[in-house]
């Protein structure tokens, strides 16, 4: 019988596959970014991605879409779009980036309850959470932050460094970007 992270894992190899190359490429550039506790951003993005489809049962959601919102949740960091963002050129600023991911994510066609959770996953400084799989990545997220802050294992390692090489191999195998308008135009197609 396959173990709880082996069905993660599985699933979220289906999940990775069916993103588009920007998501990739923004999904890679978290590695840049600080998480909690020695981690990077993305660490925190796939360990908040377990944790919301581990939970996501107990709320009678749907797991995909909850691994999928808690693994793109974060994918903002980095984007300018505040005063603040010109004080941290490097990308940190932690205030603004669930209205540039949510505007990513829709313009790259990404469902819209995932782009909702992903727009509300910053309350207070965001539109609070209005539907159960927003307060679940909204949870997941504060609870991933206070456990790696603390120090406590979310997820094991080799979990974790499989994910990784997932997003890896996945963006290393895609073609060419394309720009949104193109993406658009394709998805139309
Ligand atoms: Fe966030
Ligand atoms: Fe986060």
């Amino acid at each position: 019988m396959a173990t709880l992270t082996e069905d993660f894992l599985r699933e979220f190899e289906e999940v990775v596959d069916s993103l588009p190359r920007p998501l990739l490429d923004r999904l890679l550039r978290l590695k840049r970014y600080r998480g909690h506790r020695g981690d990077d951003r993305l660490s925190h993005c796939i360990k908040t991605a377990y944790l919301a489809w581990k939970w996501a049962p107990k709320l009678r959601i749907p797991r995909r879409p909850a691994l999928l919102a808690g693994l793109l949740h974060d994918i903002g960091y980095g984007i300018p779009g505040c005063p603040l963002c010109r004080l941290d050129p490097g990308g940190h600023c932690g205030i603004c980036h669930w209205r540039t991911g949510a505007k990513l994510l829709a313009e790259q066609g990404v469902r819209r309850d995932v782009v909702k959770a992903v727009k509300r996953h910053m309350f207070p400084y965001s539109p609070p959470p209005r539907t159960r799989l927003d307060l679940l990545v909204w949870l997941a997220d504060k609870i991933e932050s206070t456990l790696s802050f603390l120090g406590k294992r979310v997820l094991d390692n080799t979990t974790l460094r499989r994910c990784r090489e997932l997003i890896d191999v996945k963006s290393a195998g895609e073609p060419p970007v394309q720009s949104s308008s193109e993406t658009a135009r394709t998805r139309s197609e």
